[in-house]
């Protein structure tokens, strides 16, 4: 199940997509939980790919509050740092069980979180994207966009034919990923994360951001050059594309249909 990234204008190029503004994030939360929720009312064990940040937050928060059984759904989680101790309130096995896999009934043994243990990241990182196509790949990706157009945490320069791997982060999103922790020192200076062919195979991308100071980042995401320096920039070459943004995440994108 490995797909490559498409050139640009070869055959199964991205066609323009799908763009939701709602008027703040909680009203882009439940645009983004409707796209969730069709997918797995039609499908009960459907496959989610799990973004942490602030920025699914709402979007967790509607679908916790919709009446529907996840208990098959499966998930993946984009990313997790490395040199946390276990149960950290910042590791992302945590911020998954406590914001999606409790609250939307999960089944725990379907959650999936890279494995930071030990030292052979490398092996865990091939058994990862092995675990995700034995799953039948991704149904629907959620996604955030770091402020550098990192996706997960491919920061700028990730190959697009990259797996997942080990990344050093960059200093930007150390920075901006600061307030989460009590000092800055206290960041993380490596992750897990699946790589930007893992998430390009996904049968569906739903890029979430909210706040003005994304404005820039989703321009350049869907209307900036596609290039290996700001890594978002891929959704323009993938089918099937879903961007919902709150009023200010919108205000540099020239054509939106606002619901
Ligand atoms: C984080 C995560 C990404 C997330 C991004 C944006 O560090 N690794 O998956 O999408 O950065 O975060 P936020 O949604 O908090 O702005």
């Amino acid at each position: 199940m490995t797909r490559g990234v498409p050139e640009a204008g070869a055959a199964g190029a991205g066609r323009s997509p799908r763009i939701l503004v709602g008027a703040d994030a909680q009203h882009a939360g439940r645009l983004a939980a409707g796209v969730v929720l069709s997918t797995v009312r039609a499908n009960p064990a459907a496959v989610l790919g799990l973004a942490t940040g602030s920025s699914p937050l709402p979007l967790y928060a509607a679908l916790a509050d919709a009446a529907v059984d996840f208990s098959r759904v499966s998930g993946f989680a984009l990313d997790e740092y490395l040199g946390l101790p276990d149960g950290h309130p910042q590791s992302y096995a945590e911020v998954i069980r406590t914001a999606v896999t409790e609250p939307l009934g999960l089944d725990p043994r379907r959650v999936h979180v890279p494995d930071p243990h030990g030292t052979d990241h490398a092996g865990h990182a091939a058994e990862y994207d092995a675990a995700i196509d034995a799953a039948g790949g991704v149904d629907v990706q959620i996604l955030g966009v770091g402020s550098n157009g990192h996706i997960g945490f491919n920061e700028p320069g990730s190959a697009f034919d990259s797996r997942t791997r080990v990344v050093a982060l960059a200093e930007r999103t150390r920075q901006d990923n600061a307030r989460f922790f009590d000092t800055p020192d206290q960041v993380p200076r490596e992750c897990l994360t699946q790589g930007i062919a893992t998430i390009f195979g996904a049968r569906h991308l739903l890029l979430i951001a909210h706040g003005a100071q994304k404005a820039e980042p989703v321009r350049r995401a869907l209307h900036g050059p596609v290039t290996e320096d700001f890594p978002a920039s891929i959704i323009q070459r993938h089918p099937r594309v879903t961007v919902v943004l709150d009023e200010a995440a919108a205000t540099l994108l020239g054509r939106t249909s606002a619901e």
